[in-house]
């Protein structure tokens, strides 16, 4: 698709749904409204352009679904989660990408979203080969503290990674694509104990061996998510090891030729640490990448905050209250 097509796209008595919770209220958005730009993002069922509001002169990243394809591929479940998510997260000031609002026309979905203007923390990682330790403490802290607010309220993103962690204009970190979360059912939500499994909550069901789809990408899956089992917020706190160990090291921990060496990998805890990778990081991705997700770090940390990674010596020094309104510390 080209930067251009939607504004060359006919655009039929669209309809447009704005969040309830965000204050975009202008009357119907369409994509007449947005001049498009460049594509920023491109994923299997959805394309991101860059895109100006013609009338405020703001810019957006947005997020164009085709229906056919959405309803080919059986995707209209993970669309409907992702807006719900999104709008859940609308009020959480730091750490997320912000839906404005949605509208559709006959062909296409549309998702109003924050231009992260700094692009994917990916892509600093392998400009820089691998992060300074503050660098690295910095971003893994500031992505710790969206998780916690993520998984209180129950909301499982089961696909962490480095091209799905975006900066802002400030450099700040924001968790962008939510395509695959999991929104976890709120009477089954324990806050006190954030990562009991969905099923083992609900005293009715114990049925272990219910197949859930794997979701998520091949180096940054939970063994758990892997084998199908649990649903877990621990399985965000295994992708957190492994972005940490690639903030360090410059490359995932599990890595292979094929998506099913990687599994084999995962599943054997096959990885290595590099030569003079720090030895607090090394203890705290240790105590991340556990087979058994109810051993990790944190998972069985009561309240709103993972205290005991907080805690960690690795993150020594962070000063958690200020961290979204400091300076983050440069990416060189
Ligand atoms: N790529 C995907 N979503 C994006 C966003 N919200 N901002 C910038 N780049 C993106």
């Amino acid at each position: 698709m080209q930067a251009s097509h939607a504004a060359s796209a006919p655009v039929p008595t669209p309809t447009s749904t704005h969040s309830s919770n965000q204050s975009y209220k202008h009357s119907k958005r369409t994509a007449k409204d947005y001049i498009f730009g460049k594509l920023i993002g491109d994923g299997c069922y959805s394309t991101v352009f860059l895109a100006k509001d013609i009338h405020t002169g703001k810019e957006y990243a947005i997020k164009v679904c085709e229906k056919s394809h959405i309803v080919r591929h059986q995707k209209v479940q993970y669309i409907k989660r992702e807006k719900d998510a999104l709008n859940m997260l609308f009020s959480v000031p730091h750490g997320f990408v912000k839906l404005y609002c949605t509208f559709q026309d006959e062909e296409r979905l549309y998702f109003v979203l924050s231009y992260a203007k700094n692009g994917e923390l990916l892509h600093y990682i392998n400009k820089v080969g691998s992060f300074e330790l503050n660098v690295a403490k910095f971003y893994a802290a500031e992505l710790l503290m969206a998780l916690e607010k993520m998984h209180a309220i129950g909301i499982i993103h089961r696909d962490l990674k480095p091209e799905n962690i975006l900066l802002d204009e400030n450099m700040h970190l924001q968790i962008a694509d939510f395509g695959t979360v999991k929104i976890l059912d709120p009477q089954k939500i324990r806050s006190s104990t954030p990562n009991v499994p969905e099923d083992e909550q609900n005293s009715t069901s114990t049925d272990r061996s219910r197949k859930i789809s794997f979701v998520g990408t091949a180096q940054y899956v939970s063994p758990d998510l892997l084998q199908n089992r649990v649903d877990t917020r621990s399985s965000d706190l295994w992708a957190l090891g492994c972005i940490i160990y690639q903030m360090i090291s410059g490359l995932p921990p599990f890595r292979a030729s094929t998506e099913f060496l990687t599994f084999q990998k995962i599943l054997k805890m096959d990885y290595e640490f590099p030569e003079g990778f720090p030895a607090d990081a090394k203890d705290l991705v240790e105590k991340l990448l556990v087979l058994d997700h109810n051993k990790r770090l944190g998972a069985s940390d009561e309240g709103f905050t993972y205290e005991s990674i907080r805690k960690h010596p690795f993150f020594e020094g962070i000063d958690w209250e200020n961290i979204w309104d400091e300076t983050p510390p440069k990416i060189s």
